[in-house]
């Protein structure tokens, strides 16, 4: 992973941004460093997503700053894109492709084509399983989706990963398979902002969790280097306290 080692690969301060006549995010800073991988929760309609799309340029800030290594989507959104994987919570493949064509496929609309062995290279290092490189996507389940498009994203060197709910509806395995795919990820030093409802499996995987309340990070906690590495009570009850409809 080719990447400055002054520019992180995001910084976020001050975003406000208004959807419809809501101040979605109203002051909400994050930074991440190399290989740091984020868990941003709260409740439905917090602003998670919102976090993501003005990652990705799609929305206009009212104030605040925002740069992706060093860029900011506003004013460069196809440089932005070009250094960011986002996965939706469904990954979106071309089903009658193979997972090596559609990775061929968006590859070259990226102007990035690859040679062979290196797409081999990165569906071993994602744990695909060979048997599934050329068979068609129609046939794949969340995980390997998930696992094309993340192989997708090592060729595309990006240095920062975003996630919607990548464990909705993965089973228990899938997920620790997949918390296991962000650590190696994150060895090799890419960024992962990852939105989750899954409380345990943040505590499992990242290095800092925040909640999102009131359009801005209101809770905020690091892992520690020995294990426990979050202290659960505390996250459990900063999370019950963040619902407003949470019984007392
Ligand atoms: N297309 C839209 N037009 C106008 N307002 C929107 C739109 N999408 C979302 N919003 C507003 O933004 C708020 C935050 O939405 P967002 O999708 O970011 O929430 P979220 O934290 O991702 O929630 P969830 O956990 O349900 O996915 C919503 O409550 C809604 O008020
Ligand atoms: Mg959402």
């Amino acid at each position: 992973m080719v990447m400055q080692p002054d520019i992180l690969p995001l910084t976020i301060h001050d975003l406000v941004i208004t959807r419809g006549d809501r101040r979605v995010l109203d002051g909400l800073s994050l930074s991440l460093a190399p290989g740091e991988i984020y868990a941003l929760l709260g409740g439905n309609g917090a602003g998670k997503s919102t976090t993501l799309f003005a990652i990705l340029g799609f929305l206009a800030r009212s104030s605040g700053t925002l740069s992706v290594a060093g860029t900011d989507p506003a004013e460069a959104p196809d440089a932005v894109r070009a250094r960011v994987a986002y996965l939706p919570e469904n990954v979106a493949l071309y089903d009658h492709l193979s997972a090596r064509e559609n990775v061929d496929y968006f590859l070259k609309v990226a102007g990035t084509p690859r040679p062979r062995v290196d797409v081999e290279a990165a569906f071993e290092s994602v744990g695909l399983a060979a048997s599934a490189w050329d068979a068609r996507a129609a046939s794949f389940s969340k995980g390997m989706r998930q696992k094309t498009a993340i192989a997708l994203a090592l060729l595309r060197q990006a240095p920062l990963l975003l996630l919607d709910e990548p464990t909705s509806g993965l089973d228990p395995a899938a997920a620790a398979d997949f918390h296991a795919l962000l650590a190696s990820l994150s060895a090799r030093g890419v960024a992962v902002l990852m939105v989750t409802h899954d409380l345990l499996g943040a505590a499992d995987t990242a290095n800092r969790i925040g909640l999102i309340q009131a359009g801005r990070i209101a809770r905020e906690w690091t892992a520690s280097d020995t294990a426990p590495r979050f202290d659960l009570n505390a996250l459990h009850d900063g999370f019950a306290g963040a619902r407003a409809w949470a019984p007392a």
